[in-house]
This record gives C-alpha cells, structure tokens and sequence, in this order.
C-alpha cells in the first residue's frame, strides 16, 4: 500500500509553493498526496510565524490533530516551515506527539525522514532545523503545482534584512540566490507545459543577483522570464522597497506581459516609526519611490502592508499612515496588529500601544482603505474592459472567477475553464471584487 501524505498549510505564498514542493518530493518518492487528513496516513503542517497569531493557531492545530495519534500510533505527524525553524526542539518538547519537526533549509530532506519514522518508530521527535551553509538553496526536482495556469518559481530564499519587528531573518536565514539558469530552465519547461503565468517568488524578490556568468541582476531576470513564449503574465512577491532600481522600474512599466501591479510593503507612513523599524527609507523617499513608478508609461497598481501599533507610534505616527494611504491609493492594504517577535530587535522594546488602540488604529484604516477602494474601482475599473485570467468558479458556485493584470478579482458568468483569458467589461465595482460580463473588447484598459 502506498502511503498518502496530507499537507496543511499557513501563511505566505513562499510556504505555499514549499508545500508544493514537499509534496514533489514525496510524490517523486512514491507516495500519494490525500484529498483530506482523515485519508492520510502522513500529515504534514507547514507554520508560519510572523505574527503571533498565526504561530498560536499552530499550537491549536496541533492541539486537534492529536487526538488522531491516540486513536493510531502509526499516523505520522510532522511540523514543518518557520514555526518549525524557530521553535525546533521546544516544539518538540512541548508536544511529543509530533514525529518529525523540519526547518526551511531541511524540506529536501523529508522523503527519507519520514521513511525512517515509519521504519524505525523512534520514541523521540526528529528535530532537523540547521541553517546549511551552500550561497543557494538545495534544489528540489520538481514541484506538485496546485494550479495548472499559474506556477511559483523561487528565485531567492532568506532575508539580509533586519527590520526590528520581523522574525523571518531567523526562520528563512540569509539571502540565497538560485542560479539563474536553472530559474530560466523551471520557467521555460512551465511555459511548455501551458502555464500562462509566473510568479517569481522571495523574501526580498527584487534582491535577487546571481553573481556568476552573466551576472543577472533582478531587472535582467524579470525581463528574460517575461520573454518566454507562451508566458503571458508574470508577477512577483514580495519585493522590499529599498531594492527597486531604475532598471528594475522601467523594465516593468515597459514591458507589457509583466503585470502592473507591484506590492509595495510600507508598514508606516511616518519617518520616525519607520526609522526604528529600520526600514532604510523615509515616508519621502516612499512617496519618490510611487513618482517613479507613476511616471511609466502605462499605470501600474499597488499593494502594501502596514502594521499598527508598533512601539511607541503616536496617534501623529498613525494620522501619518492614514495620510499616506490617501495620497499613494493602494489598491489594496493588509493591515496587521503589531505583536512582538522573538529574536527581533523591537521584542526588547516595550509593547506600548494598549490592545484596544491597536484594534482602534486597525478599524480605523480599513474603513478608511474601504472608501479609497471603493472610490478606486468605480474611477479605474467599472464601464472597463479588462483581460482576466479564469482561476475557477466563483463563491457563489455560479460565475467564474479571475484575475485582471493589475491583480483585481472579477466575478463573471462564462463556461471558460481555468487558464483561459476573458475580455470581461466590469459592470459593478465593490470596496472588495468587481463583477462584469464577458464582450468582445475593442480596447483592453490595464
Ligand atoms: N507584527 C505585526 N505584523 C508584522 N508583520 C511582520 N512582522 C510583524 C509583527 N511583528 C507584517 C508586515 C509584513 C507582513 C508579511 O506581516 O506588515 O510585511
């Protein structure tokens, strides 16, 4: 009987496409991935750390699963990803039920870690969360996609940053750059296989550099992905701001197949906050960084993140972030409570901003981001006619459901399966989806 495997995973696309390459690997070792975890007979959690809520909904997770472990000692449980990373052997120690903890340099190893689990039924948890030394990650064969349109392709790992509130510096490690060639490689076989759209993925995607022959800088890399046959889209995550250069800037305002829309995490719109979050830039330079990218020749869109909240911001501090939402008019904003990180300069700070503030900071810029939104979609979007990639049905079960290059999700009534282009005309714009009907466009809009 072959064994089937189960991977539950939280957090970032770099854990989603993680996930899928776990399951590569253990495919590629003859197992088989389970429509559920009630038909698994490997269970596999990749964790996310970066705020603390989602490392606690590890635990919870964890907490439901046991149970499961009473009933079958031989259902094989493994933590995998940056709670994993992080914790290691307290993971392990605080719930021994789990079999195998696996940090994020480590995932190559998992097919043979598992099968020595299953082999040898070791009384204690396997805990393998070293950082290993190599200048790129360990490749992985080939990854189990989930879709069969849009493909991640990591091109970098780990962050050199150390922005006093994030924790990733210490579950993905430093920078680590893939070689290019074997960037191009991945994408072009994707191409053939008839994905229409990449996702180039890392930490701090627009770092990338490989620094052998011929010394492939970001720009140079977008430009040769985006110039692949049959690669109608490609898109990026996520860049960190300080990284984008002029090159970088104009090959995406120019070239018409990478998308315009570029996420642009700011975190605060005051210079004193993100100078201790050391970010490396002011709230002007930000706002230059916007001009640069406004002033291509075709519109490009953007999305940030922000957090509230963070010690010692002022009720200044945050009008100042609310002021920043009003002049960049993002066309979508994740807004996150500050909780303090182990490991992170800021954890030593005290937490200042009370609970309630936090969620009052937090309430107030969503409702505000709802009106920009809204406004945003009825001037940009509604009486349009827009490209949309089909991902699938829509919630309703009714309509389908894509993408417009500028990232927007379109609800709409057609038999297009997925990976199909539509011409869509958006004919309602909400604060959060547009809905239209599909036509036969005479001028495509961006
Ligand atoms: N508290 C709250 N939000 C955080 N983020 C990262 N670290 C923290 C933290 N300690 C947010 C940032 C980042 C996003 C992925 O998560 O906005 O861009």
């Amino acid at each position: 009987m072959t064994q089937r495997f189960f991977i539950e995973t939280f957090g970032c696309q770099m854990n989603e496409h993680d996930s899928e390459k776990i399951a590569g690997l253990l495919a590629h070792r003859g197992m088989t991935p389970a429509q559920n975890v009630d038909e698994a007979d490997v269970f596999l959690l990749n964790t996310c750390s970066v705020r603390e809520k989602a490392a606690q909904k590890v635990y919870a997770r964890l907490g439901e699963i046991k149970a499961r472990k009473r009933r079958q000692s031989d259902f094989i449980i493994g933590v995998v990803g940056c709670v994993a990373q992080q914790e290691g052997k307290s993971l392990a120690a605080s719930a021994p039920f789990v079999d195998l903890v696996v940090g994020t340099h480590m995932y190559h190893a998992l097919p043979d870690l598992v099968e020595d689990v299953r082999r040898y039924k070791a009384p204690s948890t396997r805990c393998e969360t070293q950082f290993l030394k190599e200048a790129a990650p360990v490749e992985i064969p080939r990854a189990l996609r989930q879709t069969a349109f849009r493909a991640s392709v990591t091109i970098m790992e780990g962050c050199n940053k150390r922005c006093s509130f994030c924790i990733v510096p210490y579950t993905r490690g430093r920078e680590r750059n893939r070689p290019s060639d074997l960037i191009l490689e991945e994408c072009r076989r994707l191409a053939d296989e008839g994905y229409v759209e990449i996702v180039l993925l890392g930490q701090t995607v627009n770092s990338y550099r490989d620094l052998r022959e011929p010394r492939l800088c970001f720009a140079d890399l977008l430009g040769r992905v985006a110039s692949i046959p049959g690669i109608r889209r490609v898109r990026f995550t996520s860049p960190h701001p300080r990284d984008f250069n002029d090159d970088t800037i104009r090959v995406i305002g120019s070239c018409e197949n990478i998308c315009n829309q570029v996420h642009l995490p700011v975190q605060s719109g005051s210079s004193s906050v993100l100078t201790r979050m050391r970010r490396q830039y002011s709230r002007d330079w930000y706002l230059e960084l916007i001009e640069k990218f406004n002033a291509c020749p075709r519109p490009i869109r953007f999305s940030t993140d922000i957090i509230v909240g963070f010690p010692g911001e002022t009720e200044e501090d945050f009008e100042q972030t609310l002021s920043l939402l009003e002049k960049v008019e993002f066309e979508s904003v994740f807004s996150f409570k500050y909780s303090p990180r182990p490991h992170t300069a800021a954890f030593e700070w005290t937490d200042d901003v009370p609970e309630e503030e936090k969620a009052r900071r937090l309430q107030t810029l969503q409702r505000l981001q709802r009106n920009i939104q809204t406004r945003l979609h009825q001037e940009r979007y509604l009486g349009r006619c827009f490209e949309v990639l089909v991902e699938g049905l829509a919630r309703d079960g009714r309509q389908r459901c894509g993408r417009t290059g500028s990232n927007k999700v379109v609800n709409f009534l057609s038999n297009d399966p997925p990976g199909m282009f539509a011409e869509v005309m958006i004919t309602h714009a909400g604060p959060n989806s547009l809905s239209g009907s599909k036509v036969q466009c005479l001028q495509l809009t961006f």
